[in-house]
């Protein structure tokens, strides 16, 4: 990796080149998750100028560097003030902070409950099943019990009588989702929002992955209900800039109601004979890159921008999620009330794993969801304004896929496979038992050793997404980071 003289510019930009032609294509409307594509022509350049020119600006003292602290400032502002707060609202003194994502602004949401309350030696947190995998790593982290209130199967919302059932005097946070990611619902904000208020207890809206679009799809006249900080209650929102604002990856805004609700988010220690640290978020040196991207961003598209792009992202779900109802043997899971269009199989005959693997043969990687507790396997399409254009391709594709599904028929576990996948506890998983199972799969050692250095993955993902969809979640976890951890090895 390290040459002895170095290896001349456009050799390490061509070798970058050469990697990202293995990814899936961040651009052109055929990636169904992970990426947020608006399709404007320049953005991307004037992002990447702003980026670089701040790259190297270190947020941790924004007293070195106040243009970051500029920025930081004014996206704040202008997250609060699309959702319901600032100047003129009931909402007037909404502060916060730019963290790196969605997972760090639901840990310092959860953080800043938490240390509210330092009278709790066992805090809880309430969060509906569908609420976001972060809160369940935030509770982790943090020593914090999560409680977890089933959905309704039909409606994929919490009702909002169990939320209220659920708080315990323990209860420093009370989460909910708009929209969830899985499905792209709207949970019932403001009920969850009155429950926890009358208990006295912090409601966090996560609107990391819809928040900055549903104003916007409101305004052009989708039913959006209530779910900002004009709903009573509702204490602290997360909406992530790298996902529906367009700005690229590394930055989301975690917002409060009041200074005084954000004050327990903060770090400071002066205990030790270096600098005073004081973080606000969970790193500490922070590169300017990201936030001078994001205000780039925001600058150039500007609201009529946003507007326009909600337009087409909301034509392209509508398009879609007609291709899926002309399927017979798919049925969406929720009609789509935001972004997300989901959908599920209702014939056995039609392995919905196998049809992403066709899916993706025709060139659309979409996102398959296990099953989980009442709810059957799934697949996620996140759609974009860049899919807009390619909506009237994807019916043709989709019928054709599914056509070569049901011809291929489902996935057929060997017996010894589904055997282990049943009755292994994780505890049982040996280091052996693992290599072999990652074997019988194509996955990781073994294989063909792959350009990035660890094993390669199998072209077909459906045996491996059958076996994780047949085991229990712990084992599916379990299985996944050993799975992940063959990929991860250094290379020489
Ligand atoms: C609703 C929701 N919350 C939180 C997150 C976590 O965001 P990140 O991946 O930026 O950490 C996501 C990501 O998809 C999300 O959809």
């Amino acid at each position: 990796m390290i040459d002895e003289d170095g290896a001349p510019a456009e050799r390490v930009l061509a070798e970058i080149l050469e990697l990202r032609a293995l990814d899936r294509p961040t651009h052109g409307g055929r990636l169904f998750a992970y990426v947020y594509d608006p399709a404007v022509p320049g953005l991307d350049e004037l992002a990447a100028a702003a980026h670089a020119g701040s790259a190297h600006v270190n947020g941790l003292d924004p007293t070195a560097f106040p243009s970051l602290l500029a920025m930081e400032n004014a996206l704040v502002g202008a997250a609060a003030r699309l959702l319901g707060g600032g100047p003129g609202t009931t909402a007037a003194e909404v502060v916060g902070s730019v963290t790196s994502g969605g997972t760090e602004s639901l840990i310092l949401a959860v953080k800043a409950a938490r240390d509210a309350r330092p009278e709790l030696t066992a805090p809880r947190i309430v969060v509906p099943a569908s609420g976001h995998a972060a809160f369940a790593k935030a509770a982790h982290l943090l020593g914090v019990t999560l409680d977890t209130v089933p959905v309704d199967p039909k409606t994929l919302r919490p009702a909002a009588a169990d939320v209220a059932a659920a708080i315990r005097p323990e209860t420093v946070l009370v989460a909910c989702s708009a929209p969830s990611y899985a499905h792209g619902v709207i949970d019932p904000v403001a009920e969850i929002a009155a429950a926890a208020a009358a208990a006295g207890v912090r409601c966090h809206v996560d609107a990391c992955f819809g928040g900055w679009t549903l104003p916007y799809l409101r305004r052009l006249g989708a039913p959006v209900p209530p779910f900002d900080f004009a709903v009573d209650g509702v204490t602290s929102i997360s909406v992530d800039l790298h996902k529906y604002a367009y700005a690229p990856k590394g930055v989301s805004v975690l917002l409060h109601r009041d200074p005084a609700l954000r004050a327990p988010q903060y770090f400071a220690y002066a205990d030790w004979p270096g600098y005073t640290m004081v973080n606000p978020v969970l790193a500490s040196t922070r590169s300017g890159g990201p936030i001078a991207a994001a205000y780039a961003t925001l600058r150039h598209l500007g609201d009529a921008g946003y507007l326009r792009l909600a337009g087409l992202t909301r034509d392209a779900v509508a398009g879609l999620a007609d291709a899926v109802r002309g399927v017979a043997g798919l049925r969406l899971m929720a009609e789509p009330e935001s972004t997300v269009v989901c959908f599920t199989s209702t014939d056995p005959e039609l392995d919905l794993f196998v049809l992403v693997d066709e899916l993706a043969a025709r060139g659309w990687h979409t996102q398959p969801q296990l099953s989980y507790a009442d709810l059957p396997a799934s697949v996620h399409l996140t759609v974009t304004a860049s899919v807009a254009p390619r909506v009237a391709e994807f019916g043709p594709d989709l019928v054709a896929a599914v056509a070569a599904a049901r011809a291929a028929g489902p996935v057929r576990l060997p017996d010894e496979l589904r055997a282990l996948a049943t009755a292994l506890t994780p505890d049982a998983l040996t280091p052996d038992l693992v290599a072999g199972l990652a074997a019988g799969l194509g996955l990781g050692a073994g294989s063909d050793p792959a350009p990035t250095g660890g094993g390669a993955l199998p072209e077909r993902m459906a045996l491996v997404n059958a076996l994780l969809d047949a085991a229990p979640p712990a084992l599916r976890e379990r299985l996944l980071v050993e799975f992940v951890s063959l990929l991860q090895r250094p290379t020489y």
